[in-house]
């Protein structure tokens, strides 16, 4: 039992799936894994253990956005003994050449959340994903024929900014895609010394305006899905 999860101890996995939608965490517990058993449902902020390929595997929702995400992660570090991290979720492309529905393996995560500020003191810190993680993602993606694009996103504290083209900056940088959870996430396994790694599906182009249908949306969804599985199980 954690301040904002409801469970027992070894009721979560040592591996965990986090889509931010918690709706999206009861979709992957229905439609992927065997035996799924709900721990979580304090703020409606579901999360569900089952089995993936005979591997015990927990998903867990995190709501948008750095604050929330900080506070399931850090509990299921401290709290639930959490080993490897695995974020699923949508970002918006700032590049031409990423494209709505690509899948994106996250290097690295630059933001202009306060957040890492504060906590090193108006130092730099540089959160990075787990090699090991990136690694055996890329390989089973490309294996796939599922084309995963590598490299460095922003993590946003606002979808809504007051200058609408803020993200060119970023991507003069060479960052490819903006979301809104990935740069605390590298950061807390860091901390925790635990392994992380976060895996987009490009919902929308802020370049070209384009967006995807709720079907492509699920589609993609789902190669994401089998991608993150396969590499927490890994
Ligand atoms: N900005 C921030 N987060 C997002 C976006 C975006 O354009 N698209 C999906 N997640």
């Amino acid at each position: 039992m954690s301040v904002h999860i409801a469970a027992g101890p070894g009721d979560i996995a040592e591996a965990v799936l986090l889509p931010g939608d918690p709706l999206r965490a009861k979709f992957i517990a229905e439609n992927f894994l065997e035996n799924p058993k709900q721990y979580n449902e304090v703020r409606n902020m579901f999360g569900y253990t089952g089995t993936y390929r005979g591997k015990k595997i927990s998903v867990q929702g995190t709501g948008m956005g750095i604050p929330s995400i900080s506070i399931y992660v850090n509990e299921l570090f401290r709290d639930y003994g959490v080993k490897r991290a695995i974020r699923v979720g949508t970002a918006g492309s700032i590049q031409e050449k990423i494209q709505v529905r690509d899948l994106v393996l996250a290097m690295s995560a630059c933001t202009d959340s306060g957040t890492n500020a504060v906590r090193f003191g108006g130092r730099n810190f540089a959160p990075t994903a787990d090699f090991g993680l990136l690694k055996t993602a890329y390989e089973t993606a490309a294996a796939r024929g599922w084309n995963p694009r590598t490299g460095p996103v922003v993590s946003s504290d606002m979808f809504y900014t007051e200058t609408p083209d803020e993200w060119r900056l970023w991507a003069r940088f060479g960052c490819l895609c903006v979301e809104m959870e990935c740069a605390e996430l590298y950061t807390l396994a860091a901390k925790y010394g635990r392994e992380a790694l976060c895996i987009l599906t490009i919902s929308d182009n802020l370049v070209n305006h384009e967006i995807t249908t709720a079907e492509e949306r699920q589609n993609t969804f789902t190669r994401m899905m089998e991608v993150a599985l396969d590499t927490a199980v890994s």
